[in-house]
């Protein structure tokens, strides 16, 4: 059995984000390994968490964890073998409030799998690519098909200060699935390498 978790990238009160990513939620419910229980999936909203800037004393790679807030998201990461990243674009860059729930946590994160989807402008692309350099640092690889959902062709936004509602162009779930297959497959692929003690020192 393979745990993914769709993680919601943005914190903001009124989020584009959270439409997207129950989207993405839906369709990986309809998802061939799901279906025939090779793979589950749940949702980690980030602001669920309400993780402050990092205030731990000692680096992650320790793994001495001091606060709740930590231990909590320590323990929802953990609990999944692969991820997909649902992220807006902020000044071409992931949200701080993403790039910090990332920085909490190392051991969590090892050797797992993620897949991208991305929205913005240009398909928040930007955000992804930057996603993926930090991921490699904390040891998950990330899938090669992502998706970029554009603001003007996949959304329906009549005011923009309301997330609107999704609609994405058809070939977007196609390649949705692509994703899963891939982010599946990977994700049991590195099963083998978890096992091994935890790396805990020397960055
Ligand atoms: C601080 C900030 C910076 C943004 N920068 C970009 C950007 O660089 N590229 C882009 O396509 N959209 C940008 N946007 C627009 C976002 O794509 C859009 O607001 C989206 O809904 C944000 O996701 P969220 O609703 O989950 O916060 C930015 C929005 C914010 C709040």
């Amino acid at each position: 059995m393979v745990k993914l978790a769709v993680i919601v990238g943005s914190t903001r009160p009124v989020r584009r984000t959270a439409v997207a990513a129950q989207w993405v939620l839906d369709v990986a419910r309809a998802h061939p390994s799901v279906l025939d229980g090779t793979a589950t999936v749940d949702l980690l909203d980030l602001a669920d968490f309400d993780l402050p800037l990092l205030d731990e004393p000692l680096p992650p790679l320790f793994g001495d964890y001091r606060n709740a807030h930590t231990r909590r998201w320590a323990e929802a990461v953990g609990a999944h073998d692969g991820f997909v990243f649902v992220t807006p674009e902020y000044n071409h860059a992931m949200p701080a409030a993403l790039k910090n729930a990332i920085d909490y946590l190392f051991a969590e994160w090892n050797d797992k799998a993620a897949g991208f989807v991305s929205h913005g402008v240009q398909g928040g692309t930007r955000a992804v690519e930057q996603l993926r350099q930090v991921l490699a640092e904390v040891k998950v690889a990330g899938v090669r098909s992502s998706v970029a959902l554009s603001a003007f062709t996949d959304f329906v936004i009549d005011d923009p200060a309301l997330p609107g509602t999704i609609a994405p162009c058809e070939h977007q779930t196609g390649t949705l699935h692509e994703m899963l297959d891939e982010l599946v497959a990977w994700s049991a692929a590195l099963r083998p390498l978890r096992t091994r003690p935890t790396e805990r020192v020397g960055a």
